[in-house]
């Protein structure tokens, strides 16, 4: 074959390659040991004197070019990387960065805040009392004596042994059973409400009190309206001459700030065992705004009252707080003379507080604490 064919040939396919594999297999198609250049040399033995000469220096030319021609191509191809390796992680520090997602507070978070704050207005300090206390914080110093049938309707854990192991229980003076007992103050309870920070600050300071203590609270139950653990927030002003205006007042400001001034409050009633008068408050439903129904929008309603019950209130009103005159024997427990001190008191739900509030619609409270981003993401 001519030589300068070869070169031709050589030329092209090294052109051709587009890797460093491409031009090996080029290389030992021409070079390697079974390659065209070798099967050249080999005939060099079959000639003589000038000829082979001249075609030994022709064969030797040609095997140089080709390996300055790999050589420079290898080169070629690097710099083709190069360049676009440059291209690909060029990087402009002007351009603005990627802002790290930003979280926030949890809603239960957000309204305490906000009662915190309104209540402040009104002059009511925050006061945290524990969230696991004995028994007679939480009932008995209620005028609630051990055994009485009001506290039923608390639901209440009680603390056992083996769920305090790491617990200091330097004043527990006794175990008993599968409780953990105190002999002067009883059974040890997670709190099933914030009552139990009355006595506690009676204790604490003397009149006048104006309390706010804000916690978590645990029941036995869990429905549409009823997480087991959730949050209250007790009322407590302690002061002469206290009468139910000042009470009804104090609700009544905090439920047109909190709510906004189109919800309606209502008292009713009721019976708890450290108030008297006691009342229950309760604040017209956001979800059906007061009807008890909720319309589905597909349907055009027939009647004013038309729609599906509503899931949240089932009436209209949704039962947010407890409230009513402090209880002469609650004072008394207190160390304070009822004769000279009166006061009120009311305990409100948190969570229930929030998802009446004004715009919001949530029909099912167990949502709040299901770490669903994207519920909670939107608040
Ligand atoms: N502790 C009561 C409850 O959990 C609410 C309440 C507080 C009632 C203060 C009266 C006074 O239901």
């Amino acid at each position: 074959m001519d030589l300068k064919e070869i070169e031709n040939i050589v030329k092209k396919k090294i052109e051709a390659a587009r890797d460093a594999a491409g031009l090996e297999a080029v290389r030992i198609e021409f070079l390697g040991r079974k390659g065209t250049m070798t099967g050249l040399f080999s005939e060099l033995a079959e000639m003589k004197g000038e000829e082979r000469k001249k075609a030994g220096q022709e064969l030797n030319t040609l095997k140089q070019y080709i390996m300055t021609a790999l050589q420079q191509h290898v080169k070629e191809l690097e710099g083709v990387a190069l360049g676009k390796l440059a291209e690909q992680e060029k990087l402009d520090v002007t351009l603005p960065g990627t802002r790290p997602p930003l979280g926030h507070l949890h809603i239960t978070t957000q309204a305490i805040e906000e009662i915190t704050r309104i209540f402040a207005q009104l002059g009511f300090y925050r006061m945290r009392y524990p969230e696991v206390d004995w028994d007679y914080y939480a009932f008995e110093a209620l005028n609630m004596p051990k055994g009485h049938p009001a506290r039923d309707e608390w639901e209440t854990y009680f603390v056992g042994r083996g769920t305090t192991r790491n617990v200091s229980l330097e004043h527990i003076a006794e175990q008993r059973g599968n409780y953990i007992e105190h002999p002067k103050f009883g059974k040890m309870v997670l709190t099933p409400h914030t009552s139990n920070g009355q006595v506690r600050e009676m204790e604490r300071r003397k009149p006048p009190i104006r309390m706010i203590n804000l916690a978590k609270c645990y029941r036995r139950q869990s429905d549409v309206s009823h997480v087991p653990m959730f949050h209250q927030f007790e009322g407590l002003l302690i002061d002469r001459n206290v009468a139910v205006t000042h009470l009804k007042g104090t609700l009544e400001y905090f439920a047109r700030v909190f709510f906004g001034p189109e919800r309606r409050i209502r008292l009713r009633p009721f019976h708890f065992r450290f108030t008297e008068p006691s009342f229950e408050v309760d604040v017209s439903c956001g979800v059906c705004h007061g009807t008890g129904y909720v319309h589905n929008p597909s349907q055009p309603p027939l009647t004013l009252r038309g729609g599906e019950k509503c899931r949240l209130c089932k009436s209209g009103w949704l039962e947010l707080a407890g409230a009513g005159m402090v209880h002469p024997n609650v004072l008394k427990a207190g160390g304070l003379d009822p004769k000279v001190w009166s006061g009120f008191a009311f305990g409100f739900g948190v969570e229930r507080s929030y998802m009446m509030k004004q715009g919001l619609r949530i029909d099912d409270i167990r949502v709040l604490y299901n770490n669903d981003l994207n519920f909670l993401e939107q608040f």
